[in-house]
């Protein structure tokens, strides 16, 4: 290695900073000649020690051997959470240990998390040894290596407890950066940008300049870098060297290192850890470079360039940056101003009601060499995303002068002709955007020099005279189109030879058109080849010694003014005069051309235009630089300092536009200004305005067209004028930024002035400022600058302040118009911030309309007779939504038949139009409807076009059954022209297809069934409802729950996991084996057989045999499965079968991480991108049972390796693995391996503490041991631990607990603590409510007891109540009669719900928490939920889809009243009541909106509709039943559901006469049935779990017939 590449950097007195590249031997030589150690102990992080410890261990222990010296290592885990007191001690122990003494030298090889712990480490080993600090992160070798500051993080805080503790030496090597990952660069770079931001405006340039190559060499994709990297980092590093070498601790020059840190920090406390310290502070310069603007001290054109240079090195500029909401997933949402503001004033740094903020006053150059103080007021304008306008005191009349940011059409023309000149020029008010920006780095290219002058406000341009340099690298324009029309002319006038010129730009750039310019260019005699695929950008210009010809150039110039400008501007250059004639029907914008002519003529260019031609003569000549060219106005802009004379009665001056203007805009003051009243004074280039005496302003008729942007200042001018205004020729203003006419009458509207559409303009009637109103919401501005601006005007003369939301707008033409009406037009501005009462409204706004669907449209797609009209109806119907039958469309759209159609016009034509009607419906309703389109609308690339791309944003199904029973059905079917193919081989040809163009699938099972039965379809219909209710669900509607209805945690729930080879087996035991699980796991990798068929097969048999939700897993072989691992792309796509068949759940493994994943990456993200509704399950299983639970568990000590730095061993850690899954997956599964008991706990304390201190995003986390010491762990994990049940034949894993065997662990080890639930009431004893809840207690392993407690006293139940709450063992109860209304009246419970308010009665106690944690008693009613259910579970039995549904309740009593409750619930369409006494019955009536019948009889009277459904729940006792009359209504043939409430006898005489009728449709329950389904209501209120229902019943049953 060659020393002459070592830099040396003083600091505090000596070069102790090295810097260069490859200098690992330099660094072994130099320690151990010049630091005396008898140990050189090396600390690092694993990261660091995988890529370089080996070598510089090496090359160290070769030096120090040879001295008799000796070298150790030691290595952490990576990571800030390693900046710790346990860490620290752990390696102080290891220093003891191996007998290290006062003079070891401690080496801190890596990052910032090394270099502050080792030096801390050094800083008090033996009251201080030698530290010398080997960076290897970009932040580490500018930032924390210097300075010799230590510190660890601590539970109170981070860095709060440290020593200063200056190393010996730094050595700087950024060949270490090429291991590092992006993110960590960019990370550091942060900093770079910030110190150069500061100090150094070269290195600033360096930065902007170097982009590419700079994080070319960072992506290790090229050493050519290496130079500027080391160049840049020695500008940070030696910044900072002298900064503490001139205050070493912390007086007042080192505080200036805290540029953007302020702001930064808050953002970060906030963010971190998800989003970097140098992210951070990057937002923290920008909001901080706005606060120095709002004090006046900085230009917008300098914080035009900080935030593009913070933004070329991937750093986010906002809190509202894409890149943070991508990292935090969308944590940035609770950063508000006040809690910054908060977070601010702990800081030791700041005092009172000011912050020390650091003041830039341009690129590289600060304000005062310290910290300044700001007023918090200035902060909390700068940080507010709206603000509020306080008006202008009428008294208010001062004169104002002003210049208004550049147009943007004329910068660009004046760079152009500026370099092309002879001689200097200074271009004063160029507008700096990123296309300018563009142009000028491309100038560079071409050898144009420049700088800037007059504190950033200047730029002085050194002019070429036509004598251009061929660029030494292809120039990249961004999607700046200006700059790549005019630099392709400007290329040709180079006339040296050289390599081709390459002109480049982003992805739009290449598509946007130059074609007819490079036509123009290449007739004329150039070489100018297209190296893409369109007629755009990239573009090569060769070089071959001459310059463009001139001479005729015929130009089409239809479609861009732009192609016109770029050869006028060129053209004086050429080798012979000009003469460029434009062809083709219409010039467009002839504005822009003129003003590019004018503009030549100031450079010393005449162009001539033949009369009455397109043809224009350019003389071969040179330009000549004026000395200063002043950038006129951007016309629009000045508008509004303009407007603002005219409403507030002062006098303003635009410095910088006057009537010598190039721009339409510019004639706003006297076109419409004056002839509103105003005195308007004009010289070439300012503008005065003064306004009338307020409230004198004057109605107009306008039109203006030649100045449409400027409307909206003329529109809130004319609110206040005296009459109406109407202003035309605006109707472009439709289509801008957002509906500018639309908006500007909404926004008038609540400032109370009235105004309206004209078909090409606007109508405006003016108020009288006294009668203007202030906005109670605020003006909402769309987006759109111009808005913004306009209101502010108009806000100025209102009484009271107006808010103004989303202020930034205005950033896309005049970022400092806030400050300047604030700092030149002194108007009081206060920043407010709008988010918190935003987000409560919106949170409120969804919350109140919950949409159980969306309503995008749904497209069928399938075989004919596989069902689609049939299911298209069905599907239309659940989601209320009309059905369209795509043959039905195409018969009246063409007005003919399909049976015509065929044979005259043939097939292929059938499906031309086909294909064209299916764009058409899709097109014109995109919502509302259920399309089911012929089966051949997959045979045409056309037609899965259409599919494919409507599949990408909606939901195609394709629907489809076995293929015998479609070619049964279809042999029945006339309606069509048959297939001239056999069915099966169309089938075969088409079934890829189908699979390709759907994003769903659904598979009609027909179970044992064939399809000639009846049940075939109602059971097929259910299995389709869920189906359908699934993948079209919004998953807004619910926030507390999954789909499936699994609650979001902390609940405890399970998931039984299924290991069968085929489920057929598995039915009869099925609905017993899930008895208290959430879900059921489909292990796919278990199966029998992994084909599609058989696979979609077991989908079917678990939703037709349970309700429950569905896991979809394909394991692999190594973690715990037999899938082959290999077979990769295989595995995904049965995972998105999964999707397809709308399971609930797909578990997916997550490996994403290192090299060669690229392919697995994409996979895994197209699998999560098209998850639809499913949720899903990123899972890692640690079948080596290596990984680590805690992060500060150090393995070398745990497995007596001293070192790992031999080959790239790493440790494998649960922490990193859960950031690894945490993007893909909404629920996370961990499961690791128990070696001993203690790992249970580490787990524990993993998910409960160490998961919720990283910070990120909550997600329900599923994570347990494997291993017989693991088992404990599943009664620690709390959301979906997988189970297993007796009943089962196997285990899915080893040591699988089931239900019961969990509770009962949780129980013994305190995690269930036991409850007392009661029956209160009497008499009771022969109760069937303890079988209930007993066996559920039981089955589930819980350990709770529920008993009577019976007696007639309602003190009685109060004190059993009260005493459990007391002494926390009341659980719930049951209440009967005489409680029900007891409990209510005498206090016993402190909140009712609605259903027993409604009910007036309660039968169920609840505990629940008040707003403070404390218990209370709520009083509910289930009874209505056993009736409610019971007729839910039976109905679709009966029930036609169009049936009318009629409710019938006999009785008047208290469980009739829960009956009427429960079938409003239900929504019948009608209800009656019938009871003896009807005087009873209408009270009922008058209550739940029913009608009154005088017998059962009655029913038919009422109802003339023959489509009726009945739900008759009959309410009295048996012994009564016996003399009331029902054949009659029976024997009508009517049918529905009866629910019987009485339960002596089990078959009372109503559900007796229901059975007995001739022709019976009745489906009956008794009343046991009803006790049971209240009784599992009460269940899963009081446990918050599933009850085993059917374990239930047959307790039940058994002891009825006892
Ligand atoms: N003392 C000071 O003046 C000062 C100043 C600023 C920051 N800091 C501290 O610095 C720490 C942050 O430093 P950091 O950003 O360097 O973090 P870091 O040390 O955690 O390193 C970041 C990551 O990059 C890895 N890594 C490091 N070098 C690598 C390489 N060459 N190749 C591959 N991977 C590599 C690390 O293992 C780690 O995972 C914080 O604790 C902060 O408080 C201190
Ligand atoms: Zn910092």
């Amino acid at each position: 290695m060659a020393e002459s590449n070592i830099i040396k950097i003083p600091i505090l007195g000596k070069e102790s900073i090295i810097v260069g590249n490859n200098i690992t031997a330099y660094i072994a030589k130099d320690v151990v000649s010049s630091i005396k150690a008898s140990t050189y102990c090396i600390i690092t992080d694993e990261n660091v020690a995988m890529h370089h410890l080996e070598k510089l261990e090496n090359l160290l222990t070769k030096e120090a051997n040879a001295l008799g010296r000796r070298v150790l290592s030691y290595t952490i885990p990576a990571g800030e959470l390693q900046k710790c007191r346990d860490t620290k001690a752990e390696i102080e122990d290891y220093l003891l240990l191996n007998k290290c003494t006062r003079d070891t030298c401690i080496l801190a090889l890596g990052g910032g998390v090394i270099g502050d712990l080792s030096g801390y480490v050094a800083a008090t080993f033996m009251r201080g040894c030698t530290v010398i600090q080997i960076p290897t992160t970009l932040l580490s070798m500018v930032d924390s290596s210097i300075g010799g500051k230590t510190a660890i993080d601590v539970p109170g805080g981070k860095n709060i407890i440290g020593a200063f503790h200056q190393p010996a030496r730094i050595f700087i090597d950024p060949q270490y950066l090429r291991t590092l990952p992006l993110r960590q660069f960019r990370n550091g770079m942060g900093e770079v940008i910030k110190t150069a931001a500061f100090w150094s405006p070269e290195d600033f340039s360096l930065l902007e300049n170097n982009v590419e190559k700079i994080l070319a060499f960072a992506r290790n994709e090229s050493e050519d870098g290496a130079d500027i990297v080391q160049k840049i980092i020695q500008g940070a590093a030696n910044t900072k060297a002298y900064v503490v070498t001139h205050d070493e601790k912390e007086g007042g020059l080192r505080g200036v290192l805290n540029f953007g840190h302020t702001i930064g920090h808050a953002i970060e406390a906030i963010l971190a850890p998800a989003m970097y310290h140098g992210e951070c502070i990057s937002m923290g310069m920008v909001y901080e470079a706005e606060v120095a603007r709002s004090m006046g001290l900085l230009k917008d054109a300098a914080i035009g360039r900080l935030s593009r240079c913070i933004q070329a090195y991937g750093l986010p500029v906002s809190i509202n940056d894409p890149l943070v909401d991508e990292n935090t997933h969308g944590k940035q949402k609770e950063i508000t101003v006040d809690r910054l503001m908060e977070i601010m004033k702990l800081d030791k740094k700041n005092r009172g009601t000011q912050k020390r903020i650091v003041i830039i006053s341009e690129i590289g150059k600060l304000y005062e060499e310290k910290p300044t103080n700001v007023d918090d007021e200035v902060i909390i304008n700068a940080l507010s995303p709206a603000l509020k306008v306080t008006p202008v005191p009428e008294t208010q009349k001062e004169k104002f002068s002003l210049n208004v940011p550049g147009s943007k059409s004329i910068s660009n023309r004046a760079l152009i002709l500026a370099s092309l000149a002879q001689g200097k020029c200074k271009l004063k008010g160029l507008l700096l955007s990123d296309d300018t920006q563009v142009m000028l780095d491309a100038l560079k290219y071409l050898g144009i020099k420049y700088f800037w002058e007059d504190n950033g406000d200047s730029l002085v341009i050194e002019g070429s005279n036509g004598k251009l340099q061929v660029p030494t690298d292809e120039i990249y324009l961004g999607n700046a189109g200006t700059a790549s029309r005019f630099l392709t002319s400007v290329c040709t006038l180079i006339s040296e030879n050289g390599p081709k010129t390459v002109l480049t730009g982003n992805a739009r750039m290449k598509e946007r058109p130059i074609g007819p310019l490079v036509e123009a260019l290449n007739a004329n005699g150039c070489d100018i080849q297209f190296l893409g695929k369109n007629k755009s950008l990239p573009i090569s210009i060769a070089h071959n010694g001459t310059k463009l010809q001139g001479g005729k150039i015929q130009l089409a110039a239809s479609v861009s003014s732009q192609y016109v400008s770029s050869i006028l501007m060129s053209a004086p250059y050429a080798q012979n005069p000009v003469t460029l004639e434009l062809v083709g029907d219409n010039v467009v914008s002839q504005p822009y051309i003129d003003m590019t002519i004018a503009m030549m003529k100031h450079f010393g260019i005449e162009v001539t235009r033949e009369p009455n031609t397109n043809i224009y003569h350019i003389p071969a000549a040179s330009y000549t630089n004026p000395e200063t060219y002043i950038i006129e106005a951007d016309a629009t802009s000045a508008t509004y300092p303009l407007a603002f004379a005219a409403i507030t009665g002062s006098t303003v001056t635009v410095e910088n536009i006057g009537n010598e203007s190039l721009q339409g805009d510019s004639e706003f003051a006297t076109k419409v200004l004056q002839q509103m009243g105003c005195t308007v004074s004009q010289t070439a280039h300012t503008t005065t305005v003064q306004g009338p005496v307020r409230g004198q302003l004057k109605s107009i008729k306008i039109d203006m067209e030649t100045m449409t942007d400027a409307f909206l200042t003329a529109t809130v001018l004319a609110a206040v004028a005296n009459g109406e205004t109407e202003i035309t020729g605006i109707s472009n203003q439709r289509v801008k930024e957002c509906n500018r006419i639309e908006a500007m009458i909404t926004e008038l509207a609540k400032f109370g002035v009235k105004a309206s559409e004209l078909e090409d303009g606007i109508k405006i009637t003016g108020t009288s400022i006294a009668s203007l109103k202030v906005p109670v919401d605020g003006v909402k501005c769309y987006d759109d600058h111009r808005i913004a601006m306009s209101f502010s005007i108009l806000s100025l003369i209102v009484p009271g302040q107006v808010l103004i939301k989303e202020k930034r707008c205005v950033e896309k033409t005049w970022p400092s118009w806030w400050d300047t009406l604030h700092n030149v037009l002194k108007v009081k501005l206060d920043g407010y911030d709008t988010l918190p009462d935003e987000m409560k409204k919106l949170a409120k706004e969804v919350k109140e309309e919950p949409k159980q669907f969306n309503d995008a449209s749904l497209i069928i797609i399938g075989m004919r007779g596989a069902g689609k009209t049939y299911m298209g109806q069905y599907a239309a119907k659940i989601l209320g939504r009309k059905f369209v039958d795509m043959d039905w469309y195409f018969e009246q759209e063409l007005k003919t038949t399909i049976k015509e159609f065929i044979p005259s016009k043939g097939w292929e034509q059938f499906r031309i139009e086909e294909v064209k009607l299916l764009k058409k419906i899709i097109a014109e309703n995109p919502t509302g409807l259920v399309i089911s389109c012929g089966g051949g609308i997959v045979e045409t690339e056309d037609g899965r076009d259409v599919l494919k791309q409507y599949a990408s944003q909606g939901i195609v199904l394709h629907l489809t059954r076995e293929i015998k029973d479609i070619v049964a059905y279809l042999s029945k079917d006339e309606t069509r022209p048959s297939f001239a193919e056999d069915i099966t081989t169309v089938w075969e040809r088409r079934k890829n297809w189908f699979q390709e163009c759907s994003t769903h699938e659904f598979y009609v099972y027909k179970g044992n069934k064939n399809v000639e039965d009846e049940e075939y379809w109602s059971e097929v219909d259910s299995d389709y409802k869920r189906f359908i209710e699934f993948i079209c669900a919004n998953p807004s509607s619910d926030e507390t729950k999954f789909p499936g209805n699994v609650h979001i945690p902390p609940a405890s729930s399970y998931f039984l996991s299924l290991t069968y080879a085929d489920l057929n087996e598995a039915i009869p035991i099925l609905e017993k084996a899930s008895e208290g699980s959430d879900a059921l796991e489909l292990r796919v990798d278990l199966l029998a057989s992994q084909e599609k068929e058989f696979i979609r097969q077991q989908v079917s048999i678990l939703r037709r045999y349970s309700s429950l939700p569905i896991i979809y897993t394909v394991r692999t072989d190594g973690q715990g499965g037999r899938f082959p691992p290999a077979e990769i792309d295989r595995m995904f796509e049965l995972l998105e079968y999964g999707l397809k068949w709308g399971c609930e759940y797909v578990d997916v493994e997550v490996d994403v991480i290192g090299k060669g994943k690229e392919h697995r990456i994409e996979l895994t993200e197209n699998l999560v991108n098209r998850k639809g509704n499913s949720k899903i399950i990123a899972s890692y299983h640690d079948c080596s049972g290596t990984a680590l639970w805690d992060p500060h568990t150090n393995a070398s000590i745990n497995t007596n390796t001293t070192k790992i730095s031999n080959g790239p061993k790493r440790l494998l850690r649960m922490r990193d693995k859960y950031m690894e899954l945490l993007p893909y997956g909404d629920i996370i599964k961990l499961i690791g391996f128990a070696h001993k008991l203690q790992d249970n706990f580490t787990l524990y304390t993993f998910v409960k503490e160490i998961v919720p201190s990283l910070g990120l995003q909550y997600k329900p986390v599923i994570a347990m041991n494997m291993g017989p010491l693991g088992q404990i762990s599943r009664a620690l994990n709390g959301f979906f631990t997988p189970v297993t049940h007796p009943i089962l034949p196997f285990k899915a894993a080893p040591g699988q607990l089931s239900i019961q065997e969990i509770n009962k662990i949780r129980s013994s080890i305190g995690l269930i603590s036991p409850k007392k639930y009661y029956l209160f009431g009497s008499p009771i004893a022969y109760s069937q409510s303890p079988t209930i809840h007993n066996t559920g207690f039981e089955v589930l392993g819980l350990p709770h007891k529920y008993e009577l407690s019976e007696s007639e006293e309602w003190t009685h139940v109060k004190k059993v109540v009260e005493d459990g709450i007391k002494d926390g063992s009341f659980g719930g109860a049951s209440v009967t009669i005489p409680h029900k209304q007891n409990v209510i009246e005498h206090g016993i419970v402190q909140r009712v719900t609605d259903a027993a308010k409604a009910i007036g009665a309660v039968n169920t106690l609840i505990v629940e928490n008040d707003e403070e944690g404390n218990p209370i008693v709520a009083g509910d009613n289930t009874d209505y939920l056993g009736i409610k259910r019971c007729i839910e579970n039976r109905i679709n039995k009966v029930r036609k889809s169009d049936d009318k549904f009629i409710g019938v309740v006999v009785g008047a009593g208290g469980t009739a009243r829960a009956a009427c409750y429960s079938l409003t619930q239900l929504g019948v369409d009608k209800l009656l009541i019938w009871n003896r006494t009807t005087s009873k019955a209408e009270e009922l009536a008058k209550i739940f909106g029913g009608e009154v019948i005088q017998n059962l009889g009655d029913c038919l009277k009422t109802e003339s509709d023959a489509n009726v459904v009945y739900a008759i729940v009959g309410t009295v006792p048996a012994a009564a039943q016996v003399n009331m009359n029902f054949t009659e209504f029976f024997d009508s043939g009517k049918k529905g559901v009866i629910v019987e409430m009485a339960y002596k006898p089990r078959r009372t005489p109503l559900l007796n006469a229901a059975v007995a009728a001739k022709d019976s449709h009745w489906e009956t329950t008794e009343g046991v049935d009803v006790l049971i389904e209240q009784g599992l209501e009460q269940f899963i209120r009081w446990t918050g779990r599933i009850p085993p229902s059917q374990a239930i019943s047959e307790q039940v049953y058994n002891r009825y017939s006892e």
